[in-house]
């Protein structure tokens, strides 16, 4: 056993490889959690901490582990389609289609809760986020312990979510007994969460896109916090977004315009920057990088494929957050996949954006 500072028990975490020791995590993982303890697992989107979804008690070491705030609901993981039906108390119409089009995958879906779910769950809440995770290693766990499987990202609360097995393992060695290593993340952005209770609306936006949804079932909305910071006094529709999110440790400055003009501005706040002292780094883009010759900066991706840009969005801040203590981000159009990015990007500034496109 390994000490950590605080009042949690503590383990000497172990790492197990599902690829080199294929079903060895999972079967470990299974046993620890119809034991009652926590397991951090792979899945398509981002690394989860797991912990059985019907047992409450299991549930709140989650939160503790974490250091998360416990009127933030969790999301529960199931296997097969059919398990939602003990997870929510009705069906509602639009979830059929949506379950047979975008699951196994990395869509949420809200509905009113069944009483099988704990509290500790949904935060007291009357509904149950539910998704079906695409990675095999994530619903071989979960098939193996025999409950639906309730998690977050497997992040302390607050910072950049894990999409590998080491940032995991950086966040909450010593918190957890056991990590199943799947390799890098797919995606790389949490899931999109799709509340059915009234109009269909996107709380937090992710690689299944509006377009993608609307195609399918008619109109959604977006919650209008995704891009904008919550009012004093607001309500939050997904409890998880009044928080401080994803935020490295180094200040984030996220600059939006044209490719020309934002590597323009960001080359100047960089001088600027450095002759205040600071240490600078740059998120750039494929389309940007030759503008930041001799220049501290890391390629994320294609501002064409906003996709590559998420993939890679979370790994890089935690990379760059160990080098400087201002990270100068390019901000790309708030579209498609490009939604997920910014709503993350942003949120990592603390809403902190610059136009490029006006005279500074
Ligand atoms: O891709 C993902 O969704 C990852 C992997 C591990 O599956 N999980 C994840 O969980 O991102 P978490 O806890 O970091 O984010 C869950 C989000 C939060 O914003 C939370 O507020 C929202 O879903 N949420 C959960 N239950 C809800 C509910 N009943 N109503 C509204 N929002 C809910
Ligand atoms: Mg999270």
């Amino acid at each position: 056993m390994k000490s950590n500072n605080d009042d949690l028990p503590a383990f000497d975490t172990e790492v197990i490889s599902a690829v080199r020791q294929d079903e060895a995590g999972t079967i470990q993982g299974a046993k620890l959690i119809q034991a009652g303890e926590l397991v951090a697992f792979p899945t398509e989107t981002v690394y989860g901490l797991g912990a059985d979804g019907l047992n409450g008690e299991a549930v709140a070491k989650i939160f503790a582990a974490k250091g998360r705030p416990s009127d933030n609901p969790l999301i529960e993981h199931v296997a097969k389609k059919s398990d939602v039906r003990r997870l929510w108390s009705r069906m509602p119409r639009q979830a059929r289609l949506l379950m047979d089009t975008f699951w196994p995958g990395p869509l949420t879906l809200v509905a009113p809760k069944s009483d099988l779910v704990p509290d500790e769950v949904t935060a007291g809440l009357s509904t149950v986020a539910v998704r079906m995770p695409q990675n095999k290693t994530a619903r071989a766990l979960i098939a193996k312990s025999g409950v639906p499987i309730a998690a977050p990202s497997a992040n302390r609360s607050g910072r950049p979510s894990p999409t590998t097995a080491q940032h995991v393992l950086d966040d909450l060695g010593g918190r957890i007994p056991l990590i199943i290593d799947g390799g890098p993340c797919k995606y790389g952005v949490e899931s999109t969460v799709l509340s059915l209770v009234g109009e269909p609306t996107i709380l937090r936006p992710g690689a299944i896109t509006r377009e993608m949804l609307a195609a399918l079932i008619g109109e959604v909305r977006v919650s209008e916090s995704i891009l904008n910071p919550m009012k004093a006094g607001e309500v939050a529709a997904s409890p998880g977004m009044k928080y401080q999110h994803y935020a490295p440790n180094a200040d984030v400055v996220v600059v939006q315009g044209s490719p020309e003009q934002t590597a323009k501005r960001i080359n100047a706040l960089y001088r600027e920057a450095e002759a205040e002292g600071r240490s600078v780094e740059i998120a750039a883009t494929e389309q940007t990088k030759a503008f930041y010759r001799g220049k501290r900066h890391l390629v994320l991706g294609d501002r064409n494929e906003p996709e590559t840009l998420c993939a890679s969005l979370f790994s890089a801040l935690r990379e760059m957050d160990t080098r400087a203590d201002l990270i100068l981000a390019e901000g790309i159009p708030a579209e498609d996949e490009g939604l997920a990015y910014m709503n993350r990007l942003l949120r990592a500034a603390g809403f902190h954006m610059i136009d490029a496109s006006k005279e500074s």
